[in-house]
């Protein structure tokens, strides 16, 4: 599931159920999700969200289907997961060219996604302390694996566009500074790139954080396809990181659901390395699908060797880019944040389209594209929606084209923003806080109290409160606004109204 997918079915979970409960009729002749699936997928004219490979019949993925039921076979399989005389193995053989291919030291396969690349991540990183820095716009992934591992976070902002909603990067110097007030922290922790493409100084993160004496964690999970072409940006690893989580099925062509986690060559491999074995038990089912784990290797296989198709494909969302330039209605999102220090390079195949002139909102105008065009797009905010077309995946441009320009001549609406509220002060641990005993309160009651819940309003996505931070009048008054906003919510909220929150119970 895609992140912004994953962020509606969050969001709507509890409206569902109540949808659920009046209305399912148990018809067991019937397969509900398949079905709709199906009629939904017969409706998709363009494709031009997650996964990368965008249903391109002519990747290698694509094979694999063909004859999926056939190549469906267990794990622990002589002559393919293991070799009868103890040498490496077929898979063995296929992880070491992924390694070789993003120039890690390791590479491991893994079957839930960068999501669980960030719990194991967070398992094996409490090794090297109980304390970490890591940036506020970090994947919820992450504040659950936090929560697994019992691991304190040291939060820095990242760098917000409030207008259009979104949330990009941290810099060299706002790492220093949370180290530097931080010797306790065992690790730093960054997204990058963004949701909407921005790249991290990655680099300049790896040299302070190594100044600091500790590794540096890189959620790639945006950016898999990295370093595979000379327009592309240079992969996180390259630069010096020393773990990077990579969500391989998003821009890098393999099926969902499946993702890598790459070691680095520095000092910390070694004990990492171990750590990341051990943690890997405990977060892997141990009937790993042998079609996720091929579509990887698939996916390695073509990035690698099809440069030219990568080519075709930064050409493509180019001369889209271009077209929506010269339309008078549109602005290039990517094309303006060039000032922001956060931002050190933008990933070519986004396509972040501001649609304001239009007279729609980037929700509007995302649902009259699929409505009226059948394009599927990755998801939208109040001002802007984010198209992306995997590296190495065909797209129909036209088509893209002829459905952007189809949309009205308008007169932009102003997004109304409210700024970003400080987080309140921590004062319990994130893990003995998400485990507590809660009370559900008012959201009146529940300034000054302590949170269960990590809350995050979107856009732009930035957790207002986490477990174990106190619950301000700031923060309810702007998560109050963002649930009652058109399209606004509040993830991880246990009332998509934000009229009640779950508190630690003192
Ligand atoms: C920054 C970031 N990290 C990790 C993930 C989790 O990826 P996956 O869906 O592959 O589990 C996402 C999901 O969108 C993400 O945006």
């Amino acid at each position: 599931m895609s992140h912004e997918a994953s962020l509606r079915a969050d969001r709507d979970a509890p409206r569902d159920r109540h949808r659920a409960n009046r209305s399912i009729r148990l018809e067991h002749a019937h397969a509900p999700y398949a079905e709709s699936l199906q009629r939904y997928a017969g409706r998709i004219e363009v494709r031009a969200g997650v996964p990368g490979h965008v249903g391109d019949l002519d990747r290698g993925v694509a094979d694999l289907l063909g004859d999926a039921l056939a190549w469906d076979i267990p794990p622990l399989t002589d002559g393919i997961d293991t070799e009868p005389d103890g040498g490496p193995s077929a898979l063995d053989a296929a992880r070491a060219l992924a390694a070789d291919a993003w120039g890690a030291r390791r590479t491991w396969f893994l079957t839930n996604g960068a999501s669980q690349g960030n719990l194991t991540a967070c398992l094996a990183l409490r090794h090297h302390g109980e304390h970490i820095v890591v940036t506020r716009s970090m994947h919820s992934s992450v504040t659950d694996g936090m929560a697994m591992a019992g691991l304190s976070p040291i939060t820095v902002m990242p760098h917000v566009d409030p207008i259009r909603g979104m949330a990009h990067g941290i810099t060299p110097d706002e790492l220093d500074a949370a180290l530097a007030a931080h010797p306790e922290a065992g690790a730093a922790w960054v997204v990058s790139p963004s949701y909407f493409g921005a790249v991290s100084d990655i680099g300049g993160l790896a040299r302070i954080a190594h100044h600091h004496g500790v590794p540096l964690v890189v959620d790639e999970a945006w950016g898999a396809h990295f370093g595979f072409h000379p327009d592309l940006p240079v992969n996180a690893l390259r630069l010096g990181a020393d773990l990077v989580v990579s969500s391989t099925h998003k821009l890098g062509g393999s099926l969902g659901q499946s993702a890598m986690l790459h070691l680095g060559h520095g000092e910390f491999a070694d004990e990492l390395g171990a750590n990341i074995d051990r943690a890997l038990r405990m977060t892997s089912s141990t009937s790993e699908s042998s079609l996720l784990l091929a579509g990887l290797d698939l996916a390695r296989r073509d990035l690698v060797t099809r440069t030219d198709r990568i080519t075709d494909s930064i050409a493509a969302v180019d001369r889209v880019r271009d077209v929506l330039r010269a339309d008078s209605r549109f602005a290039i999102a990517t094309d303006d944040i060039g000032d922001d220090p956060a931002i050190h390079g933008i990933d070519p195949l986004r396509l972040v389209v501001d649609t304001r002139g239009t007279g729609l909102t980037g929700h509007e105008a995302r649902q009259r594209l699929f409505h009226d065009h059948g394009v599927h797009v990755e998801m939208s905010t109040d001002a802007v929606v984010v198209a992306l077309v995997g590296a190495g995946s065909r797209i129909d441009e036209y088509a893209l084209i002829r459905a952007f320009t189809s949309l009205p001549h308008g007169i932009a609406r102003d997004v109304v923003v409210h700024a970003l509220p400080r987080p309140g002060e921590r004062v319990l641990d994130l893990r003995t806080a998400a485990f507590a005993e809660t009370d559900v309160v008012s959201a009146g009651e529940a300034i000054g109290r302590i949170s269960a819940d990590s809350l995050a309003a979107y856009p732009p996505g930035v957790p207002n409160v986490l477990p174990g931070e106190l619950i301000t009048a700031d923060v309810v008054d702007f998560l109050t606004a963002s649930a009652e906003a058109p399209h606004g919510y509040v993830r991880g909220a246990i009332d998509p109204d934000m009229n009640v929150l779950r508190v630690v119970r003192t």
